[in-house]
């Protein structure tokens, strides 16, 4: 006879399952982890469902996609995020550090879809009433059909949404749910696992839209997001510097619209501001005419955003220069530095160099190399580039400037701020990117990108 393969026991700490108990958990390595699995596990196993009936396979023409109008949030930035605005009966997790807005959020749209006439409800496992009701009031009045409710046990909570069947439902957070039939602590990973699974079954069977909220830590205690990443249908993550008032929201996840695309959002004393104009946002306050600053842009999902790269170059006492680099890879910035050691035979060794993105982005795009070398070359010859002018081009290792996707865009977006010339690499010249009002000087190596700045 086949040997019985469903799992028995599982690891508490890492929710690594096996048929067999092991006194160290193969996986995490933790001693006395594993326990045995309660039986209406594999009913609920996560990520399974069934819809009740018999399992009938269909041909696509069968499928109807018809009643699937999306509901708009409210807010054009996260609209556009979702891809349209939110699908019924999805599933979407908001991850995020703790503090960075995540609640706000979410009860602002959530403050629209009753507006518009949803009945929606939101669960607080972190907060009080009274404190949700504070939070509100910051906000603005509430009206329509929108209640709240402070749980952690999700069975209880389970009952509730098959009553009342909103449409959409905030879960706050993951970590603070549990089942009772788990034998492990809230925010462990086998709990944040089940607790996801029983979500995504009533998500599916009610038709409810359920936004889950997580929160990203560090040490490995709490089961941060990337752990359902898998079984949820939207990923969307909060990111910015928390000293900061602007927050990026970002798809990284989404099987119902193109992921890459952010929304650009401001904290403000009543909530968050929609920030339509982000280019203007992340450039206010840049200095002038001074060394050592360039813009350039990049491309975060279908939208240009242009921002400013800072450069410190200064003779170092000690030997070796010091590199530093904030908002942009170490590496690559030490690699950009010796390319123009080799091919403008600078002598930068025994400077310290210091990089920085303002705004507190972190890039991971090559088309900023240009604007990074010559924001360095600028502070090092202490010679200041044109305000007006922006930079786009990759950097190769002979030197030479290596096209970037998307230039039309990149222009257009300058131009409509202002910037009246560019430097971006020779082979981009065509004369479909043309943008209004602004001279093109195409660069094909690092030499001509030099001498076109000491022209300027
Ligand atoms: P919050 O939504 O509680 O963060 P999260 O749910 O991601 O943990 O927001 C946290 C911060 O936002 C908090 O420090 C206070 C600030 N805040 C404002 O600045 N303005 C506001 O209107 C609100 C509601 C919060
Ligand atoms: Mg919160």
């Amino acid at each position: 006879m086949a040997k019985d393969k469903t799992t028995a026991f599982f690891c508490k700490e890492c929710g690594y399952e096996s048929a067999k108990w092991y006194g160290m958990c193969p996986s995490c390595h933790a001693y006395n982890s594993m326990v045995e699995a309660p039986k209406e596990n594999k009913r609920s196993a996560a990520g399974t469902m069934r819809m009740g009936g018999k399992a009938i396979p269909r041909r696509l023409e069968e499928i109807s996609t018809e009643n699937a109008p999306r509901i708009g949030t409210g807010s054009e930035e996260l609209d556009r995020v979702l891809g349209g605005g939110i699908l019924p009966g999805s599933l979407i997790l908001t991850g995020g550090d703790p503090g960075i807005g995540k609640s706000t959020l979410l009860l602002q749209v959530f403050r629209n879809l009753a507006l518009q006439g949803h009945k929606v409800l939101y669960i607080s496992g972190e907060e009080s009433l009274r404190q949700l009701k504070l939070r509100a009031d910051r906000i603005g009045t509430f009206e329509g059909d929108i209640s709240f409710l402070c749980d952690t046990d999700l069975d209880r909570i389970e009952e509730v949404l098959r009553e009342e069947k909103p449409e959409a439902v905030v879960i706050d957070s993951i970590q603070t749910m549990a089942r009772s039939d788990i034998a492990s602590a809230p925010g462990s990973p086998a709990q944040v696992r089940e607790c996801t699974g029983l979500l995504l079954t009533l998500a599916k069977s009610l038709n409810i839209s359920i936004f889950i909220i997580g929160h990203v830590t560090k040490d490995g205690t709490v089961a941060g997001p990337r752990l359902l990443e898998h079984m949820v249908d939207t990923v969307l993550y909060f990111e910015g510097d928390r000293h900061a008032s602007y927050r990026i929201l970002r798809a990284v996840k989404n099987r119902f619209g193109a992921t890459g695309e952010i929304g650009v959002f401001e904290m403000t004393a009543a909530g968050l501001m929609e920030v339509p104009n982000p280019s203007a946002f992340m450039l206010s306050g840049r200095p002038e005419n001074t060394s050592g600053s360039v813009i350039t842009g990049i491309m975060e999902g279908t939208r240009p955003l242009l921002l400013e790269v800072q450069a410190l170059l200064s003779r170092t006492n000690y030997g070796m220069g010091r590199r530093t680099a904030a908002g942009i890879d170490y590496n690559r910035v030490a690699l950009l530095l010796a390319v123009m050691e080799k091919r403008l035979g600078l002598s930068l060794s025994d400077c310290d160099a210091y990089v920085n993105i303002t705004g507190g982005l972190k890039l991971n795009d090559p088309s900023v190399d240009l604007a990074v070398v010559l924001a360095m070359y600028s502070s090092y010859r202490d010679l200041p580039i044109g305000g007006d002018t922006v930079v786009f081009g990759e950097v190769g290792l002979s030197g030479e400037i290596r096209s970037v996707p998307m230039m039309k865009e990149r222009l257009q977006e300058a131009a409509r701020l202002g910037f009246s010339t560019a430097i971006l690499p020779k082979s981009a010249l065509r004369p479909d990117i043309a943008a209004k009002g602004m001279r093109l000087i195409g660069v094909a190596d690092l030499r001509e990108a030099i001498q076109a700045i000491h022209k300027e």
